[in-house]
């Protein structure tokens, strides 16, 4: 049961994610996940938010997920996402981002938008309140700190 006077944050990273640290550097940073879902947490509790974390290389698994989120089978406050290359073209994770009523949050670590052509296109942009991206990091606490401002503490 989650303490209910903290709000919950999920942060939800797609495919290839879990190899950060090995991707390319020039885009991805030498951060691992390990360590940025610890820097995320570290930043956003002190705003409210106890956050959950949680990674798949499988896009069911994710539309899933937001289905549990969804239905209320587990707390969900707001959401902070980086579907890494689903971000392009799933339209299942469209509609299943669809279906949580809580603000979203969408962050990409490298500059999708001066990047390859395929990769400037956001297939969830519309559903996201917030967006940051080329901003490694940082641009995760930047989104948190958005997601703080919306849902409030
Ligand atoms: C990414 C950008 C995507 O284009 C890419 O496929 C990723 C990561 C980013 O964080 O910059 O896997 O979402």
């Amino acid at each position: 049961m989650a303490d209910r006077q903290m709000k919950v944050l999920w942060l939800l990273h797609g495919v290839n994610l879990d190899m950060l640290g090995k991707r390319p550097v020039e885009h991805y940073g030498t951060v691992t996940l390990p360590e940025l879902c610890e820097r995320v947490a570290g930043h956003a509790a002190p705003k409210g938010f106890e956050v959950r974390c949680f990674q798949t290389n499988h896009e069911g698994r994710l539309v899933e997920q937001l289905h549990a989120l969804a239905r209320g089978d587990e707390p969900v406050d707001a959401i902070l996402i980086n579907p890494g290359a689903w971000t392009h073209y799933s339209w299942a994770l469209h509609d299943a981002l669809e279906l949580v009523s809580c603000p979203i949050a969408e962050v990409h670590l490298s500059a999708i938008e001066k990047r390859e052509e395929w990769r400037r296109r956001s297939v969830i942009a519309d559903l996201a309140t917030v967006r940051v991206s080329g901003k490694g990091l940082d641009g995760y606490l930047e989104a948190v700190d958005g997601l703080a401002d919306i849902v409030g503490s």
